[in-house]
């Protein structure tokens, strides 16, 4: 993997725009020619990350998306952002549309017409044996022409057949705690888990 020069990072972070940051700085920049740069800093066993890049593991999942039919954004490039710390960058072509999170606090009206999509979304997510830890309105986009699509997925575990009830029900528990930690007491819960259930039931193969 190439180890970007500081050269290169410095016109990143001086053209481009951040648009997420924590203590540690930037985590994701909207560059100047309209691509994201997104860093990662992994916090714990940087040798494993040493060992298997975290930028590689988010590009790796891409692909692994796509072949499911999961829309993500296209990986252009990647590399070592800060290799002693075990950073790693990926460059890529946002993905056209908005988070669902924005259009829940925006518009109230379009996000309950989108809920039985998004219901079936997930519950595609999970008959795909897909186990996207960071499932949450805020990764989570409504693509322009339609249809639901994925970004942040550096955490995900893919399996060959549909996710187990087990599974579903601690999936569906990341995306209770994430709705709690941001305050959206108000959120149609079980609306959602009645659509999700009426998906379910819809469905050919059914998780055990
Ligand atoms: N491919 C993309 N297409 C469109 N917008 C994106 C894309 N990637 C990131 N964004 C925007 O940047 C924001 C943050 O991106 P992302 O979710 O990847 O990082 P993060 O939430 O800061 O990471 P983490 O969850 O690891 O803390 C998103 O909410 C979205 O607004
Ligand atoms: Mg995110």
């Amino acid at each position: 993997m190439r180890i970007v020069t500081a050269n290169e990072i410095h016109l990143w972070l001086n053209q481009g725009h951040c648009i997420e940051q924590d203590g540690r700085g930037p985590k994701v920049v909207a560059l100047a020619d309209g691509r994201l740069l997104k860093i990662f800093r992994p916090r714990r066993r940087l040798w494993l990350s040493r060992l298997r890049p975290q930028a590689r593991r988010f590009a790796d999942n891409a692909t692994k998306l796509n072949t499911l039919g999961i829309h993500t954004p296209e990986i252009t490039d990647l590399g070592w952002f800060d290799k002693k710390l075990a950073a790693s960058f990926c460059l890529y072509q946002p993905l056209p549309g908005e988070t669902i999170d924005k259009i829940y606090r925006r518009e109230r009206e379009r996000f309950m017409a989108l809920l039985p999509g998004l219901a079936c979304f997930i519950r595609e997510l999970h008959h795909k044996g897909i186990y996207f830890r960071s499932l949450h309105l805020g990764n989570i986009l409504l693509l322009p022409e339609g249809g639901f699509g994925l970004i942040d997925f550096l955490d995900l575990r893919l399996k060959s057949s549909p996710l187990s009830r087990a599974m579903i029900r601690r999936n569906l528990k990341h995306l209770r705690n994430y709705l709690k930690r941001s305050c959206t007491e108000d959120f149609p819960w079980s609306k959602l888990l009645q659509l999700y259930a009426e998906a379910e039931n819809d469905s050919p193969n059914r998780g055990k």
